[in-house]
């Protein structure tokens, strides 16, 4: 296997790269907001039940990549997903914008990183400090629908293209889910940028990602979370 060379968790990095808003980057950027993130699914029975529902979602999305081997988690968060992610890999590498979120993530996974099958890196999507190819599949799970420009998003893409050999999973707001199509109708001012499948496809396209099959879709009714899986270059099994 290709080794994976990890910056370690040094000095923040730079908010030029992260188009993310500002004012929410800070917050995950600072101890208060990390902690405050790492608790969040667990603060109400709704949330934690939307919680399950998502990690779900993202297990199916796993069974369709045919995950296998070393697995990217980026951004990780909290390293809410890590251990869904885990039933499908050998490795998974956490990395995430934030050192202080990759400080939670270590604290909340830190029986598996002293299993020897976590490890993490701070880093920024678009700017991987990985080798092409160093993983099986990459998962970017809940950043992308921060990106307002296609050319944002375009830098992630490129990225989790050029470290997976075989499969990227990525969600997006999906606008084309009864809730989408709920707010446009109305006109509702949104906080995150929601896409159209066929629109995110096009742009994925360009990386030479393949969709395998339909977006999965959290609940069309009350949420827009859609989580995509594409097949890297000529990786077609
Ligand atoms: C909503 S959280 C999602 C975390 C995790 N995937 C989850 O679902 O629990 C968004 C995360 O993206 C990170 N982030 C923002 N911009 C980033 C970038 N350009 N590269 C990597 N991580 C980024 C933030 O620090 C934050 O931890």
């Amino acid at each position: 296997m290709v080794p994976v060379s990890i910056s370690p968790c040094g000095p923040p990095i730079p908010y030029d790269l992260s188009p993310m808003d500002p004012n929410l980057l800070a917050r995950y950027q600072s101890s208060s907001g990390a902690a405050a993130y790492r608790r969040k699914y667990e603060r109400s029975w709704i949330r934690r039940l939307s919680n399950r529902r998502e990690l779900a979602i993202v297990d199916r999305a796993l069974d369709r990549a045919a995950a296998a081997g070393r697995v990217l988690d980026c951004p990780c968060g909290a390293g809410r997903l890590t251990p869904t992610i885990l039933k499908h890999a050998d490795e998974v590498v956490c990395a995430d914008i934030s050192a202080p979120m990759v400080d939670e993530a270590r604290e909340a996974l830190a029986p598996l990183e002293q299993a020897g099958v976590v490890s993490f890196a701070v880093a920024a999507a678009s700017d991987l400090p990985m080798e092409d190819d160093a993983f099986d599949t990459a998962v970017c799970h809940r950043l992308i629908h921060h990106m307002a420009e296609a050319q944002e998003r375009a830098g992630v893409l490129a990225e989790l293209a050029r470290v997976a050999s075989r499969r990227v999973v990525i969600s997006f707001s999906d606008d084309s889910t009864w809730k989408g199509r709920s707010q446009r109708r109305r006109g509702v001012a949104r906080k995150r940028s929601a896409l159209m499948p066929a629109d995110l496809f096009a742009e994925a396209a360009a990386h030479g990602l393949t969709p395998l099959g339909k977006p999965l879709r959290l609940n069309g009714f009350h949420s827009l979370v859609a989580v995509a899986v594409f097949s890297v270059g000529s990786a077609r099994t």
